[in-house]
């Protein structure tokens, strides 16, 4: 068997390589150990996670919201079986989907591990322990990443008590109290999942902040806004043990700056303090493929490793942890490979916290732009003056608009609020061609709309808002 592109690892990054090397026209294979296709992501990740924010973002909007907006109803009621068959429904969706991509894109799929052997050559290990060898003029790496724990601390996950992210879309019952360890992107969004459904939590942080390297004035009033829902934070608490107590498990922190130490006690840990590269039976150092400090694949400017002929994209080499930053790369490296342009423009990747109201946010943020030296103006709008939001009650949040001073350039665009996900696209592609506060402000915007509020937000930045 032989191939023009051997991809290794079926996630959003290495799947749609697949796909565009395969439009490409070049003869393409899929190598993946999972039963599913679509990684983390898919499987245990961004998927199954929103399937469970939504559906807990309709019971808070049902408790908290319906009576003031004239629809009375008896106290909802949650079925947690029915929640779950949800969120496993949407992944079998995803997932068949994903099998009829590869099928119409007639991409040849391998179950098992792969493992390189050198330049073109690599072997798929199924179950059964059966190898098989393939040729391929080019390999792409495309194994992401994997829970990365807490450094120096020994964490004995068992997905029941004390959880990784997986865990945390599977508990059978809701935990009384559930601990977060880690205030980042998993911690909050997951986090939010179990407090809507009663859970107590604490999120034990060990930066003074929420969501590090967010702006600071997003992360600041959002999280006002998630203690205004019940959720507890400890900030600026390293945590130093995460052990199993009785049926429960007990949480040590210390002050981050030094301090006497402090336990508590939980029903549930969620430990989300980030992720790792995966490379782990790859046979990449065998291979003389080059890892970095921090054990990410080196890459060199076309995703090339140190290997002629091997790629590597998406979590296992540098940049943001995001399935979007993986596809992106996916494309661009079948793109190189098939003698095209390949590009991925790093600095207009939006971020989202798809919490309730949501977080978005692309470009540099004011602490960046501030450490960096550069002189802009920030407009804002906040959603209480948008008429849109008034009538949906969705007033909480802001939008903000960051320009360079001198050439009115949009550097950064952040937003709290509801539906802030689909709202930041507009400042992507605003910021992927260039655009000014100005061009966003002068775009006419369809009334009534959140969105209203970017375009007020630019006006701002660059002119006075019209509405404020
Ligand atoms: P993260 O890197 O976003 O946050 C981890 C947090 O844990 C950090 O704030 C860190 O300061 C804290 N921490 C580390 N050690 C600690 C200790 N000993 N005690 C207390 N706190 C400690 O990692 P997270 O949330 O696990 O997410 C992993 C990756 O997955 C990230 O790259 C994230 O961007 C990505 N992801 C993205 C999502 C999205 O885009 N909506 C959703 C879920 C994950």
């Amino acid at each position: 068997m032989s191939y023009d592109v051997v991809v290794i690892g079926a996630g959003p990054g290495g799947y749609v390589c697949a796909i565009k090397a395969a439009q490409l026209g070049l003869k393409t294979a899929l190598v993946e150990k999972r039963d599913t296709y679509g990684g983390t992501c898919v499987n245990v990740g961004c998927i199954p996670s929103k399937a469970l924010l939504h559906a807990t973002e309709m019971l808070l909007e049902a408790e908290h919201s319906f009576d003031a907006l004239g629809i009375e109803i008896s106290k909802p009621k949650v079925n947690l079986r029915k929640l779950m068959a949800h969120k496993t429904n949407t992944v079998e969706q995803n997932t068949k989907g994903l099998v009829f991509l590869m099928k119409k894109n007639k991409i040849d799929t391998f179950h098992g591990t792969g493992r390189v052997l050198g330049e073109g050559r690599i072997t798929v290990t199924g179950a059964d322990g059966a190898s098989q060898e393939i040729a391929a003029k080019n390999i792409v790496i495309a194994t992401g990443s994997d829970v990365a724990g807490i450094p120096g601390v020994d964490v004995a996950f068992d997905e029941k008590v004390i959880v990784s992210s997986t865990g945390a879309l599977d508990f059978d019952k809701v935990p009384d109290h559930l601990v977060v360890v880690g205030g980042g992107v998993i911690g909050l969004e997951l986090g939010s999942v179990w407090a809507r459904l009663g859970a107590k939590v604490t999120v034990v942080e060990y930066l003074d902040t929420i969501l590090g390297g967010m702006d600071g004035e997003v992360a600041k009033q959002f999280q006002r806004m998630l203690a205004k829902q019940g959720m507890e934070f400890r900030l600026g608490a390293r945590v130093t043990a995460v052990a199993k107590k009785g049926k429960g498990a007990s949480v040590t922190f210390e002050p981050a700056k030094g301090g006497a130490a402090e336990t508590i006690e939980a029903d549930a840990v969620l430990v989300a303090t980030g992720r790792k590269p995966f490379t782990d039976g790859l046979g990449l150092a065998e291979a003389g493929v080059v890892l970095d400090e921090r054990d990410r694949v080196r890459i060199h400017g076309h995703f090339l490793t140190s290997v002629p002929g091997i790629y590597a994209i998406g979590d296992v080499v540098a940049g943001p942890m995001l399935a979007h930053k993986a596809e992106e790369e996916g494309v661009a490296v079948a793109e190189i490979i098939a003698g095209k342009a390949g590009h991925v423009n790093y600095d207009v990747i939006p971020g989202v916290v798809y919490t309730s109201p949501e977080v978005a946010s692309v470009g540099r943020t004011e602490e960046e732009l501030k450490k960096a030296g550069v002189a802009y103006n920030a407009g804002k709008f906040p959603f209480t003056a948008n008429g849109r939001a008034r009538a949906m009650l969705q007033t909480e949040g802001f939008v903000k608009v960051l320009a360079d001073k001198a050439t009115d350039r949009v550097l950064g665009v952040h937003i709290v609020g509801f539906g802030a996900g689909e709202m930041i696209h507009e400042a992507a592609v605003l910021m992927e061609f260039g655009g000014s506060s100005e061009d966003l402000a002068r775009t006419c915007h369809a009334h009534p709309t959140m969105s209203e509020a970017v375009k007020e937000a630019a006006l701002a930045a660059f002119s006075k808002p019209i509405h404020m």
